[in-house]
């Protein structure tokens, strides 16, 4: 007999009588004074009762049944019979085995911790050095059962969309998406690094040059950047690449898959999405990946804040770009204690702001805060931000970019802290008309919003070319034709039509402070290859690993990977990185400055 006939989730009734072999871990176990010992059996499919029966077993058998503990793992040959105790809540549930034969595949050494139940779970630092017994838990394994289903469900789709999956090289130069890069030094070429991909942006490009079309990948990037709730250094991308297309048919598709993948997986019926340019986005939540399942979002009152004589108010309209807006918190009023709004100041000041005044709308007036300041302009402010009784509201006055931002991000502190996200709701949006370009005042250098590749739109590309690279504002004002899907403020994915003309990409690469030795000597491959005939194309990356973390509902990116890293970027499992062999160092022509 094979060492499993079945597996721990398909008998049934209909087996009564048959001969099986079983294998799998103990989930639990019951002994009875009277002779009968129940195991639950559990593998990835589900669970089975087995038992041990003094009236047929004999009572080296029972004994040995008695001795299995939590996780060991064992095979069982026994008939199926009917239960006399039904339990409907499991599939198996109307059966149970009566155990003839007893084999302890592998017993198990003294558990760190139980994964057959969710209660008691240690730290995450535990479960994840014991990653193979955290993945026990049948949450993880509806975890990775998920991701599975996504990874093929995109491949399906897009193979009906006549996508090709082609692989990219994971030791690469570098390709600049704006993070830093994980460096391989080469054995063979000594002095010279690898650099492995942020994305296969690049590799996608000359594949559409090389004529594949349509181009997908699930495809690992790696970016030396600090871990974060929704970040890793290492993540995984859906890759894909379009010849022949204007923006709309990129994201006619890319929607269509979005809405796809979330009927299959949650039988949820996405309405089409909302397409929202840069800029409104951030007039209306400081953000340029809003959360629009609430609204608290920021109103400007620039107009009429001079009307207040309030200082802070005034200084800010003094400023180069000056702005004073205005957040109706409904019901606010009896949510913000003292104690709340006080804490609002060392919260926007992370993000350069001075600070964030609130006031209360009780009895029709402003009362507390900054009322007096604001009780001039009063009427206005009900109006304009629809005021009712009991509201509250906090203000925000700096220049556009600071107090967009301050407000942005006490917009979802205070959604998130007091109870304005709606639960179970799905709000899709594209987020479009980025500026090609912004200005850092600091490094007095021009940075691309997406990445040196996105094209800019149709329209502008005219007025890219013609603009004088020391005139800012025209600069900035240039609109790319890049684009963002996000999900209840979250990025998921982004992309763009890219730059198929190799005037338009050298001028780009002028602009970022590369001159044209710098451009070829890191890019000429790509600019030589836009010199044979390149198509127009555009594309999108998704972070699988955010859309799965969205399909469980967890807000823990490395509760959707097999084996994550920390947010130190450790893997408490096989404790890399490590130090290696002095003679493997040289032998890459590579000496540590390291003191520890
Ligand atoms: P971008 O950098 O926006 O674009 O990445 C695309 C998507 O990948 C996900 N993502 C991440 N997920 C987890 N951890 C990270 N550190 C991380 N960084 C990004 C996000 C994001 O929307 N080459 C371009 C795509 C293109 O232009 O086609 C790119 O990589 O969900």
């Amino acid at each position: 007999m094979a060492i499993r006939t079945h597996n721990c989730t398909e008998l049934r009734e209909s087996n009564e009588g048959e001969s099986v072999a079983l294998a799998g871990w103990v989930n639990a176990f019951r002994g009875h004074g009277s002779g009968l010992i129940f195991v639950d059996l559990r593998d990835r499919f589900g669970i089975t009762q087995v038992v041990f029966d003094s009236e047929d077993a004999s009572e080296q058998l029972v004994e040995a049944g008695a001795k299995l503990r939590n996780e060991d793992c064992v095979r069982v040959l026994g008939k199926v019979r009917k239960r006399a105790k039904v339990n409907d809540k499991m599939p198996t549930g109307r059966i149970e085995i009566v155990v003839e034969e007893l084999e302890v595949l592998s017993k198990t050494a003294k558990l760190p911790f139980v994964p057959s139940t969710e209660k008691d779970l240690p730290n995450e630092e535990v479960r994840l050095r014991y990653r193979y017994i955290d993945m026990r838990r049948p949450k993880m394994q509806d975890i990775l059962r998920m991701r599975h289903r996504v990874a093929k469900l995109t491949r399906d789709y897009f193979d009906e969309h006549g996508f090709l999956e082609v692989e990219t090289p994971v030791l690469c130069r570098s390709t600049p998406e704006g993070a830093r890069d994980f460096l391989v030094p080469s054995r063979n070429q000594a002095g010279m690094w690898y650099a492995l991909p942020q994305s296969p942006q690049l590799f996608k490009q000359i594949l559409m040059i090389g004529g594949c079309d349509r181009y997908l990948q699930i495809v690992k990037c790696f970016r030396d950047e600090d871990p974060r709730a929704d970040r890793q250094a290492e993540f995984t991308q859906i890759d894909l690449e379009m010849s022949f297309v204007d923006r709309d048919e990129v994201l006619g598709l890319m929607e269509g898959f979005a809405k796809s993948v979330w009927k299959e997986m949650l039988d949820v019926d996405l309405p089409d999405f909302p397409r929202m340019s840069y800029r409104e986005a951030m007039d209306r939540f400081g953000i340029d990946r809003p959360d629009t399942r609430f609204a608290l979002e920021l109103v400007d009152i620039s107009d009429l804040a001079p009307k207040t004589g309030f200082g802070v108010f005034t200084d800010a309209l003094a400023k180069n770009k000056g702005v004073v807006k205005a957040i109706r918190v409904p019901d606010g009023a009896a949510k913000f204690t003292r104690k709340i709004t006080d804490a609002f100041t060392p919260f926007v000041q992370q993000f350069g702001a001075g600070g964030a005044p609130t006031s209360k709308f009780i009895n029709g007036h402003f009362e507390g805060g900054i009322a007096k300041f604001v009780k001039e302009i009063e009427s206005e402010l009900v109006e304009r931000l629809g005021l009712e009784e009991g509201d509250a509201v906090v203000f925000g006055a700096d220049s556009y970019n600071t107090c967009t931002k301050a407000l942005g991000e006490l917009r979802l502190k205070i959604a998130k802290e007091h109870g304005y996200i709606p639960e179970g709701k799905w709000n899709f949006l594209w987020v479009y008309d980025f500026p090609m370009f912004e200005y850092d005042e600091e490094s007095g250098r021009y940075h691309s919003l997406h990445h040196p590749f996105t094209a800019p739109t149709k329209e502008e590309a005219q007025r890219f070319m013609a603009a004088d690279i020391k005139d800012i504002d025209t600069i900035e004002s240039i609109v790319s034709d890049g684009y963002d899907m996000i999900c209840n403020g979250s990025e998921i994915g982004g992309g763009s039509i890219r730059i198929h003309q190799q005037d338009i990409q050298s001028r780009v690469f002028t602009l970022l402070g590369m001159d044209e030795e710098e451009a070829k000597l890191k890019f000429s491959f790509l600019l030589e290859a836009l010199t044979y005939g390149a198509p127009p194309h555009g594309g999108v990356a998704f972070g699988l690993d955010r859309l799965v973390m969205h399909l469980v509902g967890t807000e823990n990116i490395r509760d959707v990977i097999a084996f994550p890293k920390s947010l130190t970027g450790v893997d408490f499992m096989c404790e890399a990185p490590n130090v290696v062999d002095s003679e493997q160092l040289t032998e890459l022509h590579v000496k540590s400055t390291a003191t520890n």
